[in-house]
């Protein structure tokens, strides 16, 4: 219920923003203070960051969702977040192995999809930041991703029609600073919970969603080869694991990057499997194209290491039918609500 009053609010509050851009809008300070709900899905663990010392306000959503698509936050004012976290791709960067920041310079990892925020104990494929409301900071200044300082992109807000109104309604006053900046970034993607795929659905028993034979079956081989790493219902226990795939000349270290300990090279965040029909290509580094080389990964490719994790040290067996339930299981993890939530989408 609350999910469709916030769209209900949602979707006027963004005529009021269209509508500002041609004459400053009166009603902006009557919103202010309606806070928005946050409502943890059934069955779902309490989230790590919960909105703690920063509630989440119409206002201050709608300052996110423009800061995030807004190209002035890079130094040469054409990417902008969702440059690389794509609404169709759930939030990852479609067909892009590895991302593409200012002037096209590119990165050594895959852009990683956006949702279920909340629950991340740590950010990055090496969780080398560890709070959703500092983690922004990184690709502002990353000479390869936005490449700005936050001096700079203050002053283009502050020289903006909308942005010190926009502040003002959603923090009290028309000052902008990079704390606020990163605490409406925060309310826009904490709020980008996906709960609605078919399994949800099922889980919550609700009319019309029974898996079917081929998916209960797949849900099976799932729980019995890949749920010690990614742990319903969000599909990843957060853990750093190294799941065999080859090194490559770029030698990425992974988690022994950020902790120094050779214990945790070639170890990655484990990946959420909800919405993989969107996110692809998959890995840090974007290097598998589909699920059927994933699969042929898993099944024959594991490389072993030192830091290999056990659970994958014989590789997964499948025959043919488990390997295509399994297919059909992941397929039931695709969130469309979700990717074409008008809530979350740009605002022209
Ligand atoms: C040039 C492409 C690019 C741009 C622009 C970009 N990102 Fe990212 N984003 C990435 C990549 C690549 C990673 C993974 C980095 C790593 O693991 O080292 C990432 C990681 C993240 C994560 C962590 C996800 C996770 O699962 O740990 C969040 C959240 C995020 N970005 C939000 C943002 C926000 C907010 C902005 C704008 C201020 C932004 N990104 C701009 C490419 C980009
Ligand atoms: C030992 C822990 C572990 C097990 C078991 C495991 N995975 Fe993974 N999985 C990972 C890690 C870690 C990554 C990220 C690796 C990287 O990018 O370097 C990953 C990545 C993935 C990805 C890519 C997702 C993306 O967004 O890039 C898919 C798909 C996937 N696993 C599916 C499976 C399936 C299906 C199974 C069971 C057959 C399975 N995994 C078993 C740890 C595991």
């Amino acid at each position: 219920m609350k999910r469709i009053v916030f769209a209900g609010i949602a979707i006027g509050f963004s005529i009021l923003v269209t509508m500002q851009a041609c004459k400053p809008d009166p009603n902006l300070d009557v919103v202010a203070d309606a806070p928005l709900g946050f409502t943890i899905p059934e069955g779902w663990p309490k989230p790590f960051y919960n909105f703690e010392n920063n509630a989440v306000t119409e206002p201050g959503f709608e300052l996110g969702r423009k800061l995030f698509y807004d190209p002035r936050l890079s130094r040469t004012n054409e990417v902008s977040c969702g440059s690389c976290h794509q609404p169709s791709a759930a939030f990852a960067q479609l067909d892009h192995p590895i991302s593409h920041g200012v002037e096209d310079k590119l990165g050594t990892r895959n852009s990683p999809s956006i949702f279920n925020m909340n629950w991340h104990t740590s950010f990055f494929w090496d969780g080398g930041v560890n709070h959703l409301e500092s983690q922004p900071i990184n690709p502002i200044q990353n000479p390869v991703e936005m490449d700005e300082t936050l001096d700079n992109i203050i002053a283009k807000l502050k020289a903006d029609a909308n942005y010190p109104k926009m502040f003002k309604a959603a923090f009290g006053d028309e000052t902008i600073n990079s704390q606020r900046i990163f605490k409406a970034f925060a309310q826009f993607m904490g709020m980008m919970v996906s709960s609605n795929a078919k399994y949800d659905k099922y889980k919550r028993g609700e009319a019309g969603a029974n898996l079917t034979p081929e998916e209960q079956s797949g849900y099976t081989v799932f729980k019995n080869n890949c749920a010690t790493c990614h742990i319903e219902p969000l599909f990843t226990d957060f853990s750093f694991r190294n799941n065999g795939i080859a090194i490559t000349s770029v030698n990425d270290s992974g988690r022994a990057h950020i902790t120094l300990d050779a214990a945790d090279m070639y170890k990655f965040k484990v990946p959420s499997l909800r919405n993989l029909r969107y996110t692809w290509p998959y890995m840090h580094d974007g290097r598998y194209n589909n699920l059927d080389d994933v699969m042929n990964h898993y099944t024959k490719g594991i490389t072993q290491s030192a830091t290999l994790d056990p659970a994958l040290k014989n590789g997964v067996q499948l025959t043919d039918k488990e390997r295509s339930d399994l297919l059909a299981f992941l397929n039931t993890l695709n969130d469309e609500e979700f990717v074409r939530d008008p809530r979350f989408q740009e605002v022209n």
